[in-house]
């Protein structure tokens, strides 16, 4: 039994090596389910027998509650960054300067662009996978990372020790494939593959960080053993232990074949199958590495050439304009759909009218696109010369696209807006915010049935959600009971969200989720917080004249108290628990920082603790901060502390001293 066990293991990991890191299958996938099959039911029958690299161990994981911070044994430094030949010579010069009268050889390599990650294999077997962080310590994301194929649960040869450093990335058809399924199930796209990727990598359900089928080239390789003594021989022993190491790499003696590399791969960019941002040069002789060591926060021995963003040529069919939820009307360009930097780009931003009227944008033009670090692709300017003869310059509308109501121009945001409350676009757009995930966290309720139930008169408000029946959902087209329930349950788990979720949720210009905590902190109630003089609410840190004044004039309307008062019928929350006035406030006036992991309480409830004893919860150490909670694995913080003087409690002594005050 044990015997065909281990047969299953082996053979099937070698399928997935063949498939995964060299790209050649030899088995299809049917045959390999099949093989599949038979270990799960084996190992299901004998689970003393599961070996630490059964492919079965890749997904298997629950809901992880919170990734542990840990510390990385060699801080993950980042790469000095080149945008010119100019300063690619000047580092290339450099290196020469140091290392004067001996011979040079350097490894060039494309920059993937996507999320760097730490392997720690021990024995040969996959021990733990760590995030970069802040380069000092980062999250150990294990189950994640045990989902990517390419990353080989047990490597080829049982090294006692090492760590490999390399980048995971999406390429461009799984990235496509994924946004596409986004967007049907009313779920917000992701701007660029390495977003998507660094997303998945933070999941907290391993099944689906599976579903996304993440990648990994290896660029870098550690171990106290004997080493390699170039940086070329440790990709191709990476290589040779069953890791992906990314093919297009050369040997450079001089800096004109580092350019040659360059400019060879800035043209050759939009063949590959996944994103790059640019070339990193690396001395090749570790030995000269470590004579040329490092500052704090890069290497000397290494640089990166970044290339500029790709830009596409394409026609411009026509201008339309989305009406978001705060009536702000943004125009969109409708494009010849084109390739651009891996992806089809169908539509554009043109942000405002200002910007149609200065790069002069007109319906039928040619246009230059462009996809910056950022999010939705932009137009960069007009073709002049392919203009039809018969284009005009481009008019803004003076009505709603969505409600014919005049539209008004906000001096103050260069925005153009429709202001009336009744226009079914921003009904939409708060209902869907309202949803969000970010917000009430309302599960099913997506885009297209937003749609319908705006369309079909049954959601005027984000008060009528709480009245839909089953008979109204399950009556809608395309809706079957059970996803109707499941939109009901989500509605009724939704009454669940604390007080300053809720508040985030209405919409309000200005009253984003931190502003909300601030004020539900603050006010603890929404009654109170409409009784409060807008004075009042902006006398409260962190809360301008902006802010106070629209929260005061958004409770102060009639309709939308109504609003409120139907969530309140409902059973949704308006109040949070204020701690009784006379209740201890033993961290009043400190500023505390919490580092490292605690057992009895996840990072965003010792906020919330923090807060509740009168206390302000700051990220980072300086000067101000009075007093450091140090977890297990506490790192770089806590050093920092110590530096500065700073009182410093374990978490035991911590609970002792709230203990201690009568907290
Ligand atoms: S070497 C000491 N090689 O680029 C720095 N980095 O700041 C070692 N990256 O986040 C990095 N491709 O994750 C190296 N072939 C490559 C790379 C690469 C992508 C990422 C890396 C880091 C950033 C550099």
């Amino acid at each position: 039994m044990s015997n065909r066990i281990a047969q299953l293991v082996a053979e099937l990991n070698e399928y997935n090596y063949r498939y995964a890191v060299l790209n050649a299958p030899v088995i299809s996938d049917r045959a390999y389910d099949e093989l599949m099959r038979e270990l799960i039911d084996l190992e299901a029958r004998h689970p003393e027998l599961i070996q630490p690299d059964s492919p079965t161990q890749r997904v298997t994981s629950d809901l992880t509650q919170q990734f542990p911070t840990v510390q990385h044994d060699v801080p993950m430094l980042s790469l000095d960054n080149t945008y010119s030949e100019a300063e690619l010579r000047d580092f290339e010069a450099r290196v020469r300067r140091e290392l004067p009268n001996e011979a040079l050889e350097y490894v060039s390599e494309l920059k993937i662009d996507g999320v760097a990650l730490s392997l720690i294999y021990e024995n040969g077997l996959l021990l733990r996978g760590v995030t970069r962080g802040n380069g000092v310590q980062g999250e150990d994301i294990t189950p994640n990372v045990k989902t990517i194929r390419s990353i080989p649960l047990r490597l080829s040869d049982a090294v006692p020790f090492c760590e490999i450093r390399g980048e995971v990335y999406l390429d461009h058809n799984t990235f496509d494939a994924m946004n596409a399924q986004r967007e049907k199930n009313g779920e917000n796209p992701f701007a660029n593959p390495r977003n998507a990727t660094s997303g998945s990598l933070k999941l907290q359900d391993a099944r689906l960080v599976a579903e996304r089928r993440l990648s990994f080239f290896a660029y870098a390789f550690r171990t106290p053993d004997a080493q390699p003594s170039t940086h070329a021989e440790h990709l191709e022993r990476m290589a040779a232990l069953g890791l992906p190491v990314n093919p297009h790499r050369a040997l450079c003696d001089t800096i004109d074949d580092i350019l040659a590399f360059v400019r060879e791969w800035e043209e050759k960019r939009p063949t590959l199958s996944y994103d790059i941002d640019g070339i990193v040069i690396k001395v090749n002789s570790i030995v000269q590495q470590n004579k040329l060591g490092a500052t704090a926060k890069n290497p000397r021995w290494a640089i990166s050439y970044k290339y500029s963003a790709e830009q596409a040529e394409t026609a411009l069919h026509g201008i339309a304009l989305q009406v978001g939820r705060t009536g702000v009307i943004t125009p969109v360009a409708n494009l010849e759909p084109v390739q651009l930097a891996g992806t089809t780009v169908k539509r554009a931003t043109l942000h405002n009218a200002e910007e149609i009227q200065r790069k002069d944008i007109r319906e039928g033009d040619t246009v230059i696109l462009e996809k910056g670090g950022d999010v939705i692709p932009k137009v960069v300017r007009v073709v002049k010369a392919k203009r039809p003869k018969d284009a005009v310059a481009y008019v803004f509308p003076e009505t709603c696209p969505a409600c014919e109501a005049p539209l008004v121009e906000d001096e103050s945001e260069v925005a153009i807006r429709c202001v009336n409350p009744q226009c079914a676009a921003q009904i939409k757009g708060n209902i869907r915010h309202f949803a969000s995930r970010t917000a009430m966290d309302i599960e099913g309720l997506g885009k297209a049935l937003v749609e319908q139930l705006v369309d079909s008169d049954l959601v005027r408000d984000v008060g009528d959600l709480y009245g839909l029946t089953l008979e109204q959902l399950a009556g809608l087209e395309r809706m079957a009971e059970k996803s109707a329930q499941n939109v009901l349950d989500a509605l009724e788990a939704s009454k669940e969200q604390p007080f300053h979720r809720v508040l985030f949720a209405l919409g309000i210009r200005h009253i984003g989720a931190t502003v909300a905590r601030t004020l539900a902190d603050h006010f603890h109630s929404m009654d109170r917080l409409r009784e409060t003089p807008c004075e009042e609410i902006e006398a409260v840190h962190e809360i301008g004249g902006a802010i106070a004044e629209s929260i005061h004039t958004y409770l102060a309307d009639k309709d939308n108290w109504a609003i409120v008062e139907k969530l309140r019928k409902a059973g949704v929350a308006l109040a949070s628990e204020a701690p009784a006035d006379d209740a201890p406030k033993p961290l009043a006036g400190k500023t505390v920082v919490v580092t490292g992991t605690l057992s009895r309480w996840g990072r965003q409830q010792v906020q919330d603790l923090i807060r509740a004893l009168g206390g302000t919860p700051t990220s980072s150490v300086s000067k101000k901060t009075t007093l450091v909670i140090a977890g297990e694995n506490a790192g770089a913080k806590r050093a920092k502390a110590e530096h500065l003087g700073i009182e410093i409690l374990d978490e035991a002594a911590f609970v002792e001293w709230l203990e201690d005050k009568g907290a």
